[in-house]
């Protein structure tokens, strides 16, 4: 997720107050609402582009439901021609600069009963963002924090047990507490503790790292080849894995910027190349408007080519639009354009959902996110089953 903005009428509600409510919207990159929050909640950074106001001193509001365990390991069939159709789950990696943080305040794991409403919806694939700094927290060459871990294996093994699949993203930008990755034998080291802990799960697809930018492209190609190699050397050689590219693994740009990546080799024969694409003026999905009805199908369009020359498989990891007429006809366009080319397209992922999201326009929680209610009867029809 590049940029963050809430819907007009919301922004503007918030603007009539000065403070912004309790898990409110209070700054980010553009935003000209409230900066402080009611009693009891301080403004903290989610990210460059969103801060939200979280209980300062109060004791977490927030409980974690109870994990079930399910029998069931069938796959979720999708008739419709993607393998891939869902969410990104996005909210263990909230309070990106605040290393730790605390469980509860900064940040928390998805909502299982969320979850379990979008499988049987039919959604069957979730990306589950979490961030580096947690799991590994003095460096990135540190063994893991048990508990993190832990809870990041309670939301995986809940996804995967449904016969859903678990995209494991370390949401982190190409960086580690702020600054460039250039170490590739540290980013290997890391890659091996995680692919160690997940290599027996079949429904588990590794994702190098969220949205690369603002660095070198011949270290964008490095840091995945590492990735790569230490996800195969720890025995994970049946997963797929979702490469992302440089300039925020933009789709739009895909073809100028990451057309070295063709280059990436995998033993397995098995990368996915993971681009993202919001369909707003400058694409970094800020505005709730969409550019036109048909800017979905256009903004893909040079990436689709540049797949199939290249003999290379697809997936959009993350798109959005606000919900409004001229965004619905765009993103269903895109879905449809995705589905007449799903030789090369696996399928799609919309941005985001998870419980801390309030009225963010792009909210797919269920059972009230803004997105979640105006867009889900066109999901339905790519995730009937
Ligand atoms: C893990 O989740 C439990 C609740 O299930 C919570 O008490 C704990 O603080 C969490 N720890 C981390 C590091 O996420």
């Amino acid at each position: 997720m590049k940029s963050f903005a809430l819907l007009g009428a919301l922004a503007g509600a918030a603007l009539a107050q000065s403070t912004a409510p309790a898990w409110g919207q209070c700054g980010g990159e553009g935003w000209t609402g409230p900066t402080t929050c009611v009693s009891g909640y301080v403004c903290t950074a989610s990210n460059q582009w969103y801060s939200q106001c979280i209980p300062g001193t109060a004791a977490p509001t927030t409980t974690r439901a109870t994990l079930t365990t399910s029998t069931r390991t069938s796959s979720v069939p999708n008739p419709t021609g993607f393998r891939h159709f869902g969410v990104d789950e996005s909210v263990a990696e909230f309070a990106y600069d605040i290393y730790p943080g605390t469980w509860g305040v900064h940040f928390r794991f998805p909502e299982p009963s969320a979850i379990q409403t979008l499988i049987s919806e039919g959604m069957n694939t979730f990306r589950v963002a979490f961030r580096m700094e947690r799991m590994a927290v003095g460096s990135l060459t540190d063994n893991f924090d048990a508990a993190y871990l832990r809870n990041l294996t309670e939301t995986v093994n809940f996804i995967t047990s449904r016969g859903a699949y678990a995209v494991i993203d370390p949401h982190n930008y190409g960086r580690y507490k702020g600054a460039i990755i250039t170490d590739t034998n540290a980013f290997a080291s890391f890659w091996t503790k995680l692919a160690t802990a997940f290599r027996s799960n079949p429904r588990v697809i590794w994702d190098t790292n969220n949205e690369y930018n603002t660095m070198p492209q011949q270290l964008v190609f490095d840091l995945n080849q590492a990735a790569i190699n230490a996800i195969r050397r720890a025995g994970a050689t049946t997963q797929p894995i979702w490469v992302e590219g440089n300039s925020w693994t933009g789709a739009w740009t895909w073809v100028e910027i990451n057309d070295n990546l063709k280059g990436l080799t995998d033993p397995n024969n098995n990368l996915v190349y993971q681009m993202h694409q919001y369909l707003d003026s400058d694409g970094s999905g800020t505005h709730p408007e969409c550019v036109s009805t048909t800017i979905g199908a256009e903004r893909i369009r040079a990436a689709t080519g540049w797949l199939r020359q290249n003999g290379k498989q697809g997936v959009i990891g993350e798109y959005a639009g606000g919900p409004n007429p001229t965004c619905r006809t765009a993103i269903s366009g895109m879905l449809e354009y995705m589905r007449q080319n799903s030789d090369v397209w696996q399928g799609a992922l919309w941005w985001a959902a998870g419980p801390w999201w309030g009225d963010y326009m792009y909210s797919y929680e269920p059972p009230s996110g803004s997105a979640y209610t105006y867009y889900n009867s066109i999901m339905r029809q790519y995730a009937a089953r």
